[in-house]
């Protein structure tokens, strides 16, 4: 009984309940929160301590950058269920200031991406060891035929001109109108009547929930989920409009500490463990069917490994009707 009682003491608290309400929304870093919550920093990190060692929230330090979110799992993620459940969210004003915070980070990335659009073919190959990632992912995509392909955060279309001759029909989304000119571009020059692409945030997947009656066979996240301030939310809307048995491809960096990656590429997450990218597919339904590294170059400069994730959601049950 004591562990609930240290539990209740770091959540009765308005500052502390107001910040675990906060980090079941969006992961944020503790300027983020200061920000939100509108109170001193050694205010907001005393907090923060608070809450984290009676395992409400958890903390995890990427490079120079401390993130918090909520825990997810065991008696504080029970926890912090229930409270949640008895509240009607946070305080407006804080959610307010989280979309305002969202905002200025979400338009710090698209100034990226619209300033690099036309160099982005070049910038890719700078960190990956392209050619061996796009084989892996054309073997673990196409063991199984593709009928409808989502390429969520598209860019400039190479995974669509990758994969449309083993897809009968694949779309890409995207929020960046100048990465997306260059898709089309890209399309037409390819001659890949297949394809098509579309203004549309990987958060609210402008597509019907996938199921037993249609959806996507495959859902692709290329080198996206790094830029994102809520990887997860992505995955578990990827995992919503996927038929099913649908598969759910990740490829992105495995953990590393290239700082400079975030000041000069827009990149938010220095990566991601087996650990995390499970925790997602956990918590959007499915399982993970393979995962593979992929090493760099020995003569590469930075030693980025690429990481395969591939996830698939649950195939009708035999004998069971849909
Ligand atoms: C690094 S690029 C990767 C593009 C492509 N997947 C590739 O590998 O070439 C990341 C892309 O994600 C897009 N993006 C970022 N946030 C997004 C969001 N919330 N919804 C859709 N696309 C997003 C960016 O505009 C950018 O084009």
């Amino acid at each position: 009984m004591d562990w609930l009682v240290a539990m209740l003491r770091a959540a009765g608290d308005p500052t502390r309940l107001r910040l675990l309400l906060l980090l079941r929304q969006a992961e944020l870093t503790v300027s983020e929160l200061i920000e939100i919550i509108g109170q001193s920093q050694p205010r907001v990190s005393r907090h923060l301590k608070l809450l984290c060692s009676a395992g409400l929230i958890a903390r995890f330090k990427e490079g120079s950058w401390v993130f918090y979110r909520a825990t997810d799992e065991g008696k504080g993620a029970a926890l912090g269920a229930a409270l949640a459940d008895l509240l009607p969210g946070p305080p407006e004003a804080d959610l307010k200031r989280l979309a305002a915070v969202r905002e200025k980070r979400a338009a710090e990335a698209a100034a990226y991406f619209k300033a690099n659009a036309s160099e982005w073919g070049r910038i890719r190959s700078l960190h990956a060891p392209e050619r061996e990632v796009e084989e892996a992912i054309l073997r673990h995509l196409t063991a199984a035929p593709i009928e409808q392909l989502l390429d969520a955060g598209t860019g400039t279309g190479r995974m669509l001109e990758l994969l449309a001759p083993h897809a009968k029909r694949a779309v890409g989304i995207d929020t960046s109108p100048e990465m997306l000119a260059i898709a089309r571009d890209r399309l037409l020059r390819g001659t890949l009547p297949n394809c098509q692409v579309r203004l549309g945030d990987t958060y609210r997947l402008p597509f019907d929930a996938g199921g037993a009656a249609g959806g996507f066979d495959v859902v692709l996240f290329h080198q996206v989920l790094h830029y994102l301030d809520d990887p997860a939310a992505a995955v578990a809307e990827g995992a919503r409009v996927l038929k099913r048995g649908g598969r759910l491809l990740i490829a992105d960096f495995a953990p590393h500490s290239l700082e400079f990656l975030r000041d000069d590429y827009a990149h938010r997450r220095l990566g991601f463990s087996d650990r995390e990218v499970q925790g997602w597919f956990a918590q959007a339904g499915l399982k993970l069917t393979a995962a593979e590294a992929i090493a760099p170059h020995t003569d590469s400069k930075e030693q980025l490994i690429v990481q395969i994730w591939l996830g698939q959601s649950p195939a009708a049950t035999l004998g069971v009707a849909a």
